[in-house]
């Protein structure tokens, strides 16, 4: 992105080379259309990374900032790390499994980062911050509410110092009553919509493992982000950039906010307790296991269970495969009679289905099961451990799974890139040690001389406070 004014004079000429281009055949002239350069020549994967070029300055602590900014990075952006010097982000110290060496919680999450370690609210903590906005093309941060402010991070003095700075931020709420309030992931899935639709109708709301909250916001904030950077090669200016985990949560609920709205057009017959003849209220309820879409769905039981927590298969009777489902659990007078022919006939019977279908899957394991039913385009997915899905080869070749070395924890693995770009190939690198490239950063990116770094460090605003000797 700093080369912008070079992209910018390319542009134009290849605007001009257009025109006079005119009377060339037309294949050669849409070749060269909205200003694109030439397309590359080198194979794929060997011409830089997506994003290289841009320069994060990264204020994110926790989880879902630095999701979205490990993705940045993964992407090939240079992240730089800011963060609290003695602790660091909090997460380098919680959940510890390995004394002295970074959590997990923490490396997992800041792959492929510079760290350098800053008191924001000291004085010369502000001036290496601001020749570090002065430097980059976009700040993100998911400080509680007010707290960027409060350190003199305003947009009014970012946008001074920078108008090309993207200012990209994850509060809990949006404007609004709990605008305010602090929030993390279990706190987002409850006020977005989430808890009060998982679980089954007779119990508690509950939280999924997947961390929609935290994670999910991270992904909703990084293609703002990216987003904002093509905008601003039109502008030439930055904008803000905001994401509340309360409406990411929401958006990916968006299917449940459907069947809130259908409920007025009548009971949501795919849901199991319309067949059990329960009566719906006036908001969506939770629906086990049932499957999201039309298709009913459930887990079944497999050889193994529940003595194996794990021996499940989540199993969908999509209705173009009917005959060949009727055909492997060894019902085939389901096939015509009408009560179980179509698929209107059969809502009303679906736990007397799931149940026969389940007396066929505990005779098989959850992967026999998958093969015969993979046979016949049966939808169908085993329930995967954690440990399945770490030892699994598949996930290990595509880069999913990795594993990662660290200079004082050793070897760990981690979920890598998710998003596979053919030309923008990722390189999980390990998460930076805390303050790692503090000099490298104040001296190569910020262009400090000796002398200002010697000032700078003397006043310590780069490092923690030292701790007062107890009174004898
Ligand atoms: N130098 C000096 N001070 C620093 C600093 C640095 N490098 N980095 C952070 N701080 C200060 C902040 O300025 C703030 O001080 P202030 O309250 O006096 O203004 C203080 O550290 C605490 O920051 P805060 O964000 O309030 O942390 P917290 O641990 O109290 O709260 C969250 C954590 C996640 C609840 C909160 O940050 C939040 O609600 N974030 C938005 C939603 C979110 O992302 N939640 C999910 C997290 S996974």
């Amino acid at each position: 992105m700093a080369k912008s004014r070079k992209q910018k004079a390319k542009t134009k000429a290849a605007t001009k080379k257009v025109v006079k281009l005119k009377s060339r055949p037309a294949a050669k002239v849409k070749a060269k259309a909205n200003g694109l350069p030439r397309a590359s020549s080198k194979p794929y994967g060997q011409d830089g990374k997506a994003l290289q070029g841009v320069r994060i300055l990264d204020f994110t602590h926790v989880q879902s900032g630095p999701t979205c900014t490990q993705l940045l990075a993964w992407f090939g952006a240079d992240v730089i790390k800011v963060e609290r010097p003695g602790t660091g982000d909090i997460t380098r110290g919680q959940l510890v499994d390995v004394k002295g060496a970074d959590s997990l919680y923490f490396t997992m999450l800041n792959h492929n980062k510079r760290s350098i370690t800053i008191d924001s609210k000291h004085p010369q903590g502000k001036r290496v911050l601001d020749a570090l906005i002065k430097s980059c093309d976009v700040l993100v941060e998911n400080f509680a509410p007010g707290a960027l402010d409060r350190m003199g991070l305003t947009w009014d003095h970012i946008h001074k110092i920078n108008p090309r700075m993207i200012v990209a931020s994850i509060k809990g709420f949006g404007p609004g009553p709990y605008e305010d309030c602090k929030v993390y992931e279990n706190v987002a899935q409850c006020t977005g919509g989430s808890a009060s639709t998982t679980g089954f109708r007779d119990g508690i709301p509950l939280v999924t493992g997947a961390q929609i909250g935290d994670s999910g916001t991270g992904l909703h904030l990084a293609l703002g982000i990216v987003t904002a950077l093509y905008q601003r090669t039109r502008t030439g200016r930055g904008q803000k950039v905001s994401v509340a985990m309360q409406d990411s949560v929401l958006n990916l609920c968006r299917v449940k906010l459907r069947d809130q709205q259908r409920l007025k057009a009548g009971p949501l017959t795919e849901y199991s307790q319309y067949g059990e003849g329960i009566p719906f209220g006036d908001a969506t309820p939770r629906a086990g296991n049932d499957s999201g879409g039309g298709q009913p769905g459930r887990i079944l039981a497999c050889k193994g269970a529940p003595d194996d927590p794990n021996a499940y298969i989540y199993f969908i009777t999509q209705a173009p495969v009917w005959e060949a489902i009727c055909d492997v659990i060894g019902e085939p007078t389901w096939k015509t009679d009408p009560e179980y022919a179509t698929p209107k006939a059969r809502l009303s019977k679906l736990n007397r289905i799931f149940e026969r279908i389940e007396q066929w899957t505990m005779t098989k394991t959850k992967f026999e099961a998958m093969d015969i039913l993979n046979k016949f385009d049966i939808p169908c997915g085993p329930i995967l451990s954690m440990k399945e899905l770490a030892e699994d080869q598949s996930l290990r070749k595509t880069g999913t799974v990795v594993q990662v070395d660290h200079p004082t924890r050793g070897a760990y693995l981690s979920v890598g890139n998710p998003i596979k770009l053919s030309d923008s190939i990722s390189e999980v690198k390990r998460s930076p040690l805390l303050g790692e490239h503090t000099d490298e950063i104040l001296k190569n990116v910020l262009g400090f001389k000796a002398k200002e770094i010697a000032d700078i460090k003397g006043s310590g605003a780069l490092s923690a406070p030292e701790k007062k000797e107890k009174a004898a």
